[in-house]
């Protein structure tokens, strides 16, 4: 019988694509990511494996799938965390679950862009606390998300649906892509983009080239009133300089969901002013997160089934 691994816990329902198609499918039901020697056990008994971004799946975990292991797919947007061109030379195919969480993650990012503007997290966690003393006229001055210019980095499936909150919120558009999007609103250089917007949001994913792609240098260039949305990746930011400039003052605020050492968040960022920081829940709806199970599960069929997935990853 076919055998599909599932690395993580899944939401409610998340297999029945696998188990529609009579595979034999063995969970990890503890949530916990695997160990590299457990990943490669479960890659050594699997014609499928369905892991999740928390799992690296290299090489060596690749090649202790043996003969047997057909394709891995992962329940996620971003593939930084398989070795895609290991996976191609094993003749493994790759799937992940694009389209499916494009409007959740930009709902996420704008509440990111409206929550630092405004100063919200601060204002809610001194009312808890309760050292609110009032209603006071100068308390709590965020900026205005309105009319603000909205820089969109990246220009995917997300950078768009944000790019459409962003017009939805009266702002003007900008975004940036690597080529030429022939759009509205591009701009070719990033530090131009930088230097005019209001609010920089990241939609890029993480390769080589995006690593620290907002490092001190190019948050030098932002405006002192502006505020950092980060969605994408952690790594795409250096944290220490952006923890750097949200102490000085040369940065107004910042909204991050990613970290560039999950699940580990620098104490620098922890304790640096205007910063709100989500646990990675871009995706995290119910419906959208079955979505995206459901899509991987769909890959590993497809694979399996000798057919070529609509989600297949190429290297
Ligand atoms: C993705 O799909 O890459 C997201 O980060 C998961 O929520």
């Amino acid at each position: 019988m076919v055998r599909v691994v599932v690395t993580r816990r899944l939401p409610e329902g998340g297999t029945d694509p696998l188990v529609t198609a009579g595979h034999e499918v063995a969970l990890n039901d503890e949530d916990v990511p695997f160990t590299k020697p457990q990943l490669c056990d479960a890659a050594r008994d699997a014609d499928g494996l369905l892991c999740a971004l928390t799992d690296r799946i290299d090489d060596d975990v690749l090649a202790a799938g043996g003969t047997r292991l057909r394709v891995v797919a992962t329940v996620a947007v971003g593939y930084e965390n398989i070795d895609v061109s290991a996976a191609a030379a094993r003749g493994i195919a790759v799937c992940n679950t694009p389209g499916v969480l494009d409007d959740t993650t930009a709902d996420l990012a704008f509440l990111l862009i409206l929550t630092a503007a405004r100063l919200a997290s601060d204002a809610e966690r001194d009312l808890r606390a309760g050292s609110w003393p009032g209603w006071g006229i100068t308390q709590y001055l965020g900026v205005d998300v309105h009319a603000a210019i909205l820089g969109v980095v990246g220009f995917g499936r997300i950078g768009q649906a944000v790019a459409r909150r962003g017009a939805g919120f009266g702002m003007e558009v900008l975004h940036h892509a690597r080529t030429p999007t022939g759009m509205p609103g591009y701009v070719a250089e990033l530090d131009q983009l930088l230097a005019e917007s209001d609010v920089v949001s990241l939609h890029v994913p993480l390769t080589d080239e995006t690593r620290h792609l907002i490092d001190g240098r190019r948050l030098a260039l932002m405006k002192r009133t502006a505020v950092l949305v980060n969605t994408a990746r952690g790594p795409v930011v250096d944290e220490d300089a952006l923890a750097q400039a949200l102490e000085d003052g040369r940065l107004f605020a910042a909204g991050l969901d990613v970290y560039e050492h999950e699940p580990a968040v620098s104490p620098r960022l922890l304790a640096a002013p205007r910063a709100v920081l989500t646990p990675h829940i871009g995706s995290a709806s119910r419906a959208t997160r079955t979505r995206m199970a459901h899509l991987a599960c769909d890959g590993i069929v497809a694979v399996l089934a000798g057919q070529r997935p609509r989600n297949l990853v190429t290297a």
